[in-house]
C-alpha cells in the first residue's frame, strides 16, 4: 500500500492503481474549493517552496494556487539565473537550505534526475514538477484524471482505451509519464505518431508491450484512427541541440478541425499538456478546435489544481481534515467548470 504522508512524489513509478484511485478520490473532494463554493484553512501556517528553475506557466501557478486554496502560503524562486545555482551551489546544499524554510517543496529543473538528487538533501517532501525530458508525474496524474472523467461521461473506463500520442515523443516528458501510468490498466491500444527521430524511447515501448497492450508505431497522421483520446504534444524545442534542428519538425503534425474530422471519430477527445505552440509555422493545435466540445485542454488545466491539491493534502497528511477547517466565501464568484 502506498504511503503518502511525508514522502516525495518523484516518479509515476511509485503509484499503483490503488494509490491512483486514492489521489483521484481526494481530488474529487477538492472541487467545491476550486470552484470557490467554500474555502478551507487546513494548511494555515504551512509554507510551500515553489522552485522553478525552468520555464513554466501552469504547473508553477497551479501548484501555488492549489496550496493557497488549502490555506497555505507560497514562497517562489523562478529561473536558474535568479538562484544561487548560477553561482555554483549544489542541488544538495540548495535543498538543505530551502527545506529549512518550507513544509513541502515543488520543483522543476531542466536536467533529468535533478529533482530526485535535490530530494536527497531535502528535509521535507519534494514534488517533481518536471525534470528535463525524464518525467512529469503530476501532469501524468492530471492527464489520467482527465481521461477517467472524459471516459466516465461516455459510460466507459480506462481499461480498453485506444490512445493516439502525436508529436515529440522523444523529449516530451508528459507522454513518458502518462504511458507508464496507462501501463497499469488493461487491454489498451497505443498508436504512437512521430517522426522517427522523435520516437518514444524504446524502454517505454517495451514497457507497453510487456504489459500486454497493443502498440502501433507510425510516422503518418493518416488513415482513420479509432482513437478515444488524441494526445497532441509540442516539439520541445528547448531540448534540441539547436533551434534549426527543432524547426525541422515544428508544424509537421498539425491538428485542426478539418484534419480531426478526417482522421478521428466524432467523439475522440483531444488532449494536450500545453503550452500549445500557436505560432504560424507550428500551430500544432489550431484555434478552430476551441469550439469543439471534445477539446479537453482547459479541463486538463482545471483538473491540475484538483490533483495538486490532493497531492499536497495526502503528502502533508490532512486529506481527512480538509472540511474541518471550512470557511465561507464572501466575495463575488461565479466560477464554473471548463
Ligand atoms: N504542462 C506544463 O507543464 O505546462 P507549463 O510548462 O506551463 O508548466
Amino acid at each position: 500500500m502506498t504511503v503518502f504522508t511525508g514522502n516525495h512524489v518523484l516518479s509515476v513509478g511509485q503509484f499503483d492503481r490503488d494509490a491512483i484511485e486514492k489521489v483521484f478520490m481526494v481530488a474529487d473532494s477538492m472541487l467545491p474549493y476550486a470552484l470557490r463554493k467554500k474555502r478551507t484553512q487546513v494548511l494555515d501556517g504551512a509554507i510551500l517552496g515553489n522552485l522553478f528553475f525552468e520555464a513554466s506557466t501552469r504547473t508553477r501557478v497551479s501548484f501555488g494556487t492549489a496550496f493557497n486554496l488549502l490555506g497555505g502560503e507560497v514562497r517562489e524562486t523562478t529561473g536558474m539565473s535568479n538562484s544561487a545555482l548560477a553561482k555554483g551551489e549544489s542541488l544538495y546544499d540548495t535543498a538543505r537550505v530551502l527545506s529549512g524554510y518550507s513544509d513541502i517543496i515543488a520543483m522543476r529543473h531542466p536536467q533529468a534526475g535533478s529533482v530526485a538528487e535535490f530530494a536527497e538533501g531535502s528535509r521535507v517532501p519534494v514534488i517533481n514538477g518536471g525534470d528535463g525530458a525524464n518525467e512529469h508525474p503530476t501532469q501524468a496524474l492530471l492527464d489520467l484524471y482527465t481521461i477517467e472523467k472524459e471516459r466516465k461521461s461516455h459510460g466507459e473506463g480506462i481499461d480498453g482505451l485506444n490512445i493516439a500520442m502525436i508529436g515529440d515523443l522523444k523529449y516530451g516528458r508528459t507522454v513518458h509519464s502518462l504511458s507508464k501510468l496507462l501501463c497499469l490498466y488493461k487491454n489498451l491500444h497505443f498508436t504512437l505518431i512521430s517522426p522517427a527521430e522523435l520516437s518514444m524511447p524504446s524502454e517505454i515501448c517495451d514497457m507497453i508491450v510487456d504489459a500486454g497492450h497493443q502498440l502501433t508505431i507510425t510516422e503518418q497522421l493518416e488513415g482513420s484512427f479509432d482513437a478515444d483520446i488524441c494526445y497532441q504534444t509540442r516539439i520541445q524545442e528547448e531540448r534540441f541541440p539547436s533551434q534549426d534542428e527543432a524547426n525541422k519538425f515544428r508544424g509537421k503534425f498539425r491538428l485542426n478541425q478539418q484534419i480531426y474530422t478526417k482522421h478521428f471519430q466524432s467523439k475522440t477527445v483531444i488532449m494536450h499538456p500545453l503550452p500549445r505552440d500557436s505560432r504560424a509555422e507550428a500551430n500544432e493545435l489550431d484555434n478552430d478546435l476551441n469550439l469543439n466540445p471534445n477539446l479537453a485542454i482547459f479541463r486538463q488545466t482545471d483538473n491540475g489544481v484538483l490533483v495538486r491539491m490532493a497531492l499536497f493534502a495526502l503528502t502533508l497528511g490532512v486529506e481527512d481534515k480538509v472540511s474541518d477547517f471550512d470557511r465561507p466565501v464572501h466575495w463575488y464568484s461565479n466560477k464554473g467548470q471548463s
